[in-house]
């Protein structure tokens, strides 16, 4: 079934000396629009230069390192030896926004070697294309240079040109659930601006921004700044020079070290990328970050599905049910049966009940959270190691009997594995958790990682913990589990590589909704979520709440959205599981728009983004792998807005029946967010359609060809 085509041309391999001629110092993208000029100055410094359609976007910024024990990677260099090639293939997602992926681009490698001392080496690699740039450092063999390296700090730079309009969260070292800011490049207070109120982890060392961060300048040039293939290595915020509009890498550390990454030579680090758009829409669209990981090592994956589903969760956040069972403190009373308080979620006839909805609604998954012991412990408790195990059900959830009455009804249970942050109790029981799971046939699992990681003083986003998060996905997928990771590492395309990192969180997710104490997700979040967090790859949002305000449970929360937009987000949001995240009462309810969630795909042959302003609104056409349905996703932030479509994407010899799920006259995200009108339309190739979207609303339309 694999497509590859593979062109790989020599242009050319120069060994000189610097100062030569024969040393090529730039490169452009296949379409000539991207351009990367590398060299050292005259200190024997390493910089580079990224200019778009002939202007800078990036001025001069240098690359080096700072490492423990040994001299910095800084100044005395000369550019030893350059080698460029072209690269250019087509490449096909298990599953994914699309089927075929283009993966062309232009390299250059520069061998630069210091002048003195120790004559070391150092290689940059930049690729580029025709959306952007990626390049990474590569330490390679070498007689003055060997063993372990400690690296205390990447100076990698990003010289801006303009004070570009900013996307941005802060920097911080634990968590990325945080409301996005929009200022100037030189109006970043990423300490002061954090609005991030709601958990604990928060740590913030410095005016520093997470990735990927978004930029709109003042003639339309887009970019964002993120990483790729992030493997054994800490993750990178950026501070931020305000006054010279300057980024630089600033790795995560830990308390428990002298230095941010240990690596043993030879080595080479993430790559660092920049994709370079003139619009909003080819930002979403463009493939860098994939394109930058290494292909497929797992092999056939499709004991994966990609599917819907449903779970006992939400009303755990709506505080309707608990996740633990009540069970007395004292952890040696456990095994006994403990007492229940009566709110416990996870039981045997309450998943049924899931189960059932489920099967009848052509959703293929449940996920049960609060199924296993430990949770009367999980949380705030500094003795937490040890504390979950992930295979003792509470007494009254009966995992062969839900499993068997969920395989007869053909829907797979979702395993989830709350961790705590306790990594080491983790690590040793994921053999035997991973196992239980293969054992009653489980494909998936979410794991989670809420609070102050243990061991103590490690954060996050360090290496410790992006080797923690990578190696459970790999030990995952022997047990044939794919991994869905909230409180995660950010996604860097590693998914290309390890198909079963399936989704993950790693942003303010729905559930804020439920229970934050600063009214939740506004109505910009996810106009702004599109164009930055959602181009590191898959997110698990949990969208499709329809009692938007719940108050019922809650008096002081609410959805900041219309019901339209939450039908909207399962087409604007990709990720290859999506859950219909409400209760099953409240569905049932409301037979009408439930029709949209039983019908709209997962994933995808082709993704086409039609229309969109970062921060604003957009609107997303995709069409499913098995059946070509197409379904078509919009949404605003707290402005109403007309957006404008036309269906040449369709078929031109074809009547399609389509259905309209959109905002009504009076809908409004907070006064009226359940007004939706449905429609029945005809469409072909030429048709137009001119759609309202009210204040924090959205439109879906499913087109199917029967
Ligand atoms: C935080 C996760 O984001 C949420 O989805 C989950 O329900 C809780 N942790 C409990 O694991
Ligand atoms: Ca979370």
């Amino acid at each position: 079934m694999k497509i590859r085509i593979i062109v790989i041309t020599l242009l050319s391999i120069i060994f000189s000396c610097q100062g030569s001629e024969n040393i090529v110092t730039n490169i452009a993208s296949p379409n000539k629009a991207v351009e990367v000029n590398i060299n050292v100055n005259s200190e024997g410094r390493p910089f580079y230069v990224v200019t778009y359609n002939n202007k800078a976007v990036v001025d001069t910024s240098y690359l080096g390192f700072e490492f423990k024990d040994v001299p910095d990677f800084k100044t005395n260099f000369k550019v030893k030896k350059t080698v460029s090639s072209s690269f250019n293939e087509t490449w096909q997602m298990p599953w994914g926004e699309q089927l075929d992926v283009v993966n062309n681009y232009n390299e250059l490698n520069v061998t630069l070697q210091e002048t003195n001392g120790a004559e070391r080496l150092l290689q940059i690699i930049f690729k580029v294309y025709d959306d952007g740039i990626g390049f990474r450092y590569e330490f390679p063999e070498q007689p003055k240079l060997k063993g372990d390296i400690y690296i205390t700090e990447e100076h990698t730079e990003f010289n801006l040109t303009e004070d570009y309009k900013t996307f941005w969260i802060p920097g911080d070292w634990d968590i990325y659930e945080h409301l996005y800011n929009t200022t100037n490049l030189s109006e970043i207070d990423a300490v002061q601006f954090a609005n991030h109120k709601n958990l604990a982890q928060t740590y913030i060392p410095e005016n520093a921004v997470n990735t990927p961060v978004t930029m709109v300048g003042k003639d339309g040039t887009h970019l964002s700044f993120h990483e790729a293939a992030l493997i054994d290595y800490s993750g990178m915020t950026l501070a931020v020079d305000t006054v010279n509009l300057n980024l630089r890498s600033n790795l995560v550390g830990s308390e428990n070290r002298p230095y941010k990454v240990k690596k043993t030579m030879p080595f080479s680090t993430p790559w660092r990328t920049i994709q370079i758009t003139d619009n909003a829409p080819d930002l979403i669209a463009s493939k860098l970050i994939v394109n930058l990981n290494e292909p497929n090592k797992l092999g056939d994956v499709s004991w994966f599905k990609p599917m819907k589903y449903t779970g006992v969760w939400w009303e755990m956040h709506l505080g309707k049910s608990s996740w633990d069972y009540g069970m007395t403190q004292d952890m040696n009373t456990w095994t006994d049966g403990g007492k229940s308080h009566g709110k416990h979620g996870a039981t045997t006839e309450n998943v049924k009940r899931f189960i059932d909805f489920s099967a009848k609604n052509n959703i293929g998954g449940v996920l049960v959270e609060g199924w296993n012991t430990g949770w009367e412990h999980w949380i705030g408790f500094e003795d937490r190691e040890g504390v979950f195990d992930f295979v003792t059900p509470y007494p009254d959830y009966d995992l062969d009997d839900v499993t068997q009455y969920a395989k007869a009804k053909g829907v797979e249970i979702i395993m989830h594995h709350e961790t705590s942050a306790a990594t080491e109790t983790y690590e040793k029981q994921q053999d035997t958790a991973y196992a239980l799971m293969q054992k009653y046939g489980m494909h998936s699992v979410k794991s989670g990682y809420v609070g102050k990681i243990l061991p103590k003083g490690e954060y996050h986003h360090g290496q410790y913990m992006v080797n923690q998060y990578n190696n459970a996905a790999i030990k995952a997928a022997k047990y044939q589990v794919a991994v869905n990771a909230h409180e995660p590492i950010k996604a860097t395309g590693l998914r290309r590589t390890y198909p079963n990192i399936i989704s993950r969180e790693g942003l303010r997710g729905q559930e804020f909704n439920a229970w934050a104490s600063d009214g939740g997700n506004p109505p910009e979040h996810l106009p702004i979520v599109a164009f930055t967090r959602m181009l590191s790859g898959p997110i698990d949002y949990t969208p499709g709440i329809f009692n938007i305000k719940f108050n019922e449970y809650k008096k002081d929360n609410q959805v900041n959205t219309t019901i339209a937009q939450q039908l909207a987000l399962y087409v604007v949001i990709y990720s290859p599981i999506q859950m219909a995240a409400d209760l099953v009462e409240h569905y049932e309810a409301n037979p009408k728009p439930l029709q949209f969630i039983r019908d709209v795909g997962v994933n995808w042959k082709k993704t086409l983004i039609l229309n969109g302003e970062v921060g604003d609104y957009v609107t997303i056409a995709r069409q499913e792998r098995e059946t070509n349905n197409w379904f078509v996703g919009g949404i605003t932030d707290e402005m109403s807005r007309t957006i404008d479509l036309e269906f040449s994407f369709l078929d031109s010899d074809k009547t399609y029946e389509a259905i309209i799920y959109k905002d009504g006259k009076n809908a409004h995200w907070n006064d009226n967010p359940l007004d939706l009108t449905i429609e029945k339309i005809e469409l072909n190739t030429n048709s137009k359609l001119s759609i309202e979207l009210a204040e924090g609303g959205g439109f879906a339309l499913s087109i199917l060809t029967k």
